[in-house]
Parts: structure tokens; C-alpha cells; sequence
């Protein structure tokens, strides 16, 4: 193994800790388990979809030569759909696209004491159907995150491990 692949294994293996560590807390103080019960896209549930976007958000992070604050990011990403619903059962007639950010960020301090990026993250993760932008470089990392991950769970790939460490899985 040369230097370049060793560094680069590191690195997936601090992530996969890091979010991690993360989701183990949010799992131990909230109702962050609940998730589970809950699918998402496909046969993907919230969340395996959330552990995905921090996945994305973090890796994005890493290719960044700026600093962002890796904590809020995977604690924003975690909790950006913490909706806590199946919006299937609203048959399309409730607008959970333009509302569900809200809802999220009520239940999230409900559970957790937020910082200002990780309730931005979580308000602004639907930019542009919600017109707030983000405020945050991590904000808007994981809005990309989002819409791959979510591009890629609803092709059916999330299964694959390019993109999701099995450390990380939330299965
Ligand atoms: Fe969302
Ligand atoms: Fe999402």
C-alpha cells in the first residue's frame, strides 16, 4: 500500500468513526431510532438515507481544502430529516417537501440543544424548493449530499459501498 492509498483509508476510517460516535449519541438521547420505522426513498428508510448524506457531506468535506466544523456538519446531516413521519401517507396532498425542514428543526430541539450551522443545515437542507438559502459552508454541503445520496437511493444503489461505509450503516 503506498502513502496515497494509506492516507486515503484513514481517512474513511475517521469519518466512519466520527459519524459513528454521532449517531450512536443521537440514538442514545433522542428519538433517533424511531427512523428506522420510517421509509424514505424506495426501500431506503430515513435512516440509512441520513447516515448516507452525512456520509456524502463528510466525504465532500475532506475534498475541501476550506475548514468546516466536521461535528455540526454529521450532527446537521444526521438530523436533517427528523421528520419523524411517513410522508407516504399523506397521498401528495400535504406540501412535506416545503414543510418537513420546519418540522425537523422543531422536533431536533425538542431532543438535542442545536448550534446556529446545525439548525441552518436542517432548515435550508431543501434549497432551492424552499426558498432560504443556506448560510453555512456545511449547509450547503449537505445539501448536495442530499440530492446525491437521494439520486442514488432512488436508482437503487445505496446498497453499494462507494459511498457507504459499512461501519456507518444504519442497518
Ligand atoms: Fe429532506
Ligand atoms: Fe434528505
Amino acid at each position: 500500500m503506498n502513502r496515497q492509498s494509506i492516507k486515503k483509508s484513514n481517512r474513511r476510517y475517521h469519518r466512519a468513526q466520527r459519524i459513528k460516535k454521532i449517531r450512536k449519541h443521537l440514538e442514545d438521547d433522542g428519538r433517533f431510532l424511531q427512523l428506522k420505522n420510517f421509509n424514505h426513498h424506495g426501500a431506503t428508510s430515513v435512516h440509512t438515507h441520513v447516515v448516507n448524506v452525512a456520509w456524502w457531506a463528510h466525504r465532500l468535506a475532506d475534498l475541501l481544502p476550506a475548514k468546516t466544523d466536521r461535528e455540526s456538519l454529521v450532527r446537521g446531516a444526521l438530523l436533517h430529516d427528523y421528520f419523524l413521519y411517513d410522508w407516504h401517507d399523506n397521498h401528495g396532498h400535504s406540501p412535506h417537501g416545503f414543510t418537513h425542514p420546519r418540522t425537523a428543526l422543531n422536533n431536533a430541539k425538542d431532543d438535542f440543544d442545536l448550534n446556529e450551522k446545525e439548525s441552518d443545515i436542517i432548515l435550508s437542507h431543501m434549497w432551492p424548493l424552499t426558498i432560504r438559502p443556506p448560510k453555512y459552508r456545511e449547509s450547503w454541503l449537505v445539501t448536495i449530499a442530499d440530492k446525491i445520496a437521494t439520486f442514488e437511493e432512488t436508482l437503487g444503489k445505496r446498497k453499494s459501498k462507494k459511498y457507504r461505509h459499512p461501519k456507518t450503516s444504519g442497518k
